[in-house]
């Protein structure tokens, strides 16, 4: 049985991972369940859920919440990483400050993911630093901090060796809502993907080897990427704004003849009609913080002074997919998943060196990515722009470069001019004075 760590354990995700992973006790067995933090008033709200949860399954599973790395990592053989660096009211700012100049606001994409990148680069270097330190040497770090296509290039670039798998859940999401709409179950899903992460495109869906992207495109055409029962199966991602976000793929379609976008590329494609559509005032941000984080606080309190703890937490693909990965590195399932991996000629006609996302193989030593072969050159194009972007941004983070982070910004296609770049750059570089190497 192995040790598995969760870094930002004070996560209101960590309840419903820890969910996935009791549900799959038998695939994945597990000794012991470290929460690790740095945020330990956080952490110590959420861990009695956790535990909770832990104990509804198994008696026999060791449970630990720390703050104290070499407690949290001696002798793990996984750990699941999910920091959130400047914590919900640094979203909030990455989101409101674009917004003011009237450039999307969004965690991941444009200068809101950005803005992020800057923060996450250094510290997530300094948590693979401590994994390898205390952990088992072939432990896995399997990483779902955000944003993560920079994250992953800030890795690539700092730590080119460590056991890290980066992951993200929207693809996975997606393919729920495909399997949702042609009636199978996801899993069932045989798909070919390539871009960047949160900025990429579904090319094939097979069912049994059959070709399902003109039943899907027939879909998504008149009502998005989107069924009524998407609520029962995945409440997160049926928020009214993510409903939002599934019906805005519809508007894309006909730049894409052949394929179905990733929803985020909405934010680069279509930016004035998002901005429209956005209040300045209350962001996603502040629908989480109001939302899924009081949601949880809350049942937490309840939970401790009845012994009963109400439904308040997601349990969907996002912990289901983490499992599933762990499992395929740890069995050497060799199962084909969505994940972001150094390019290497996947994708025929993008550099080697980008970090991608595409279907890879998950061996027991890591991701061996499908060839995806040349994309077209208007994507491709795309993909160029903002993998500049991405790139120049952790320069920028490694540097201390002002230059390159302006030139970063200019770069995102969600920004209009050099101006806005700089104005929002500027007032970025004040609200994250503690956070940001100095440029
Ligand atoms: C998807 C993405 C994540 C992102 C999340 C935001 O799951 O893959 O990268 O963090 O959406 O969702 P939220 O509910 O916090 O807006
Ligand atoms: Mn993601």
């Amino acid at each position: 049985p192995f040790i598995l760590a969760i870094a930002g354990g004070g996560s209101t995700y960590t309840p419903g991972i820890v969910k996935s992973l009791m549900v799959r006790l038998a695939d994945f067995p597990l000794a012991e369940i470290r929460l690790y933090d740095i945020d330990e008033a956080r952490q110590n709200t959420i861990a009695p859920v956790v535990e909770k949860v832990i104990r509804d399954h198994s008696q026999s599973i060791k449970f630990t919440v720390t703050t104290c790395p070499e407690t949290a990592f001696s002798g793990a053989h996984f750990v699941f990483a999910q920091m959130r660096v400047g914590q919900y009211k640094m979203r909030e700012q990455d989101e409101k400050i674009p917004l003011r100049h009237g450039v999307v606001g969004q965690e991941t994409c444009g200068p809101g993911g950005l803005a992020y990148g800057l923060r996450t680069i250094l510290p997530m270097a300094e948590l693979i630093d401590l994994v390898e330190r205390y952990a088992s040497p072939k432990a896995w770090i399997v990483n779902y901090s955000n944003p993560a296509a920079i994250v992953a290039e800030g890795i690539r670039r700092l730590r080119p060796n460590a056991r890290v798998l980066n992951i993200c859940d929207m693809p996975v999401a997606a393919m729920r809502n495909m399997g949702a709409i042609l009636g199978v179950d996801r899993h069932k899903l045989d798909v070919d993907y390539f871009g960047l992460n949160h900025f990429g495109w579904f090319t094939q869906v097979r069912v049994d080897g059959e070709d399902k992207m003109p039943e899907l495109r027939r879909h998504v055409a008149k009502f998005g990427l989107l069924t009524e029962d998407a609520a029962q199966t995945d409440p997160q991602h049926a928020d009214p704004s993510w409903v939002k976000t599934w019906r805005n793929i519809q508007p894309m379609m006909d730049c894409f003849p052949e394929y179905l976008p990733n929803p985020y590329l909405q934010y680069y494609l279509m930016p004035n009609q998002i901005v429209e559509h956005q209040n300045p005032d209350y962001t996603r941000a502040n629908e989480v913080m109001d939302g899924r984080e009081k949601k949880l606080f809350a049942a937490a309190v309840e939970y401790q002074k009845t012994g009963i703890l109400p439904d308040a937490f997601h349990v969907g693909v996002h912990g289901a997919f983490i499992v599933d990965v762990a499992c395929s590195l740890a069995f050497d399932l060799r199962q084909r998943h969505l994940v972001i991996v150094e390019n290497q000629g996947a994708i025929a006609n993008l550099p080697d060196d980008a970090m991608v996302e595409v279907p890879a193989y998950i061996t027991a030593n890591g991701p061996e990515p499908v060839r995806m072969g040349k994309v077209p050159l208007f994507h491709q194009t795309l993909l160029m722009q903002q993998l500049a972007s991405e790139q120049l941004l952790v320069e920028a983070t490694l540097e201390g470069s002002y230059e390159k982070a302006l030139q970063a910004f200019t770069l995102n296609r969600t920004v209009p001019t050099m101006a806005h770049a700089k104005a929002i750059l500027d007032e970025m570089i004040a609200a994250n004075r503690d956070y940001w190497p100095e440029l």
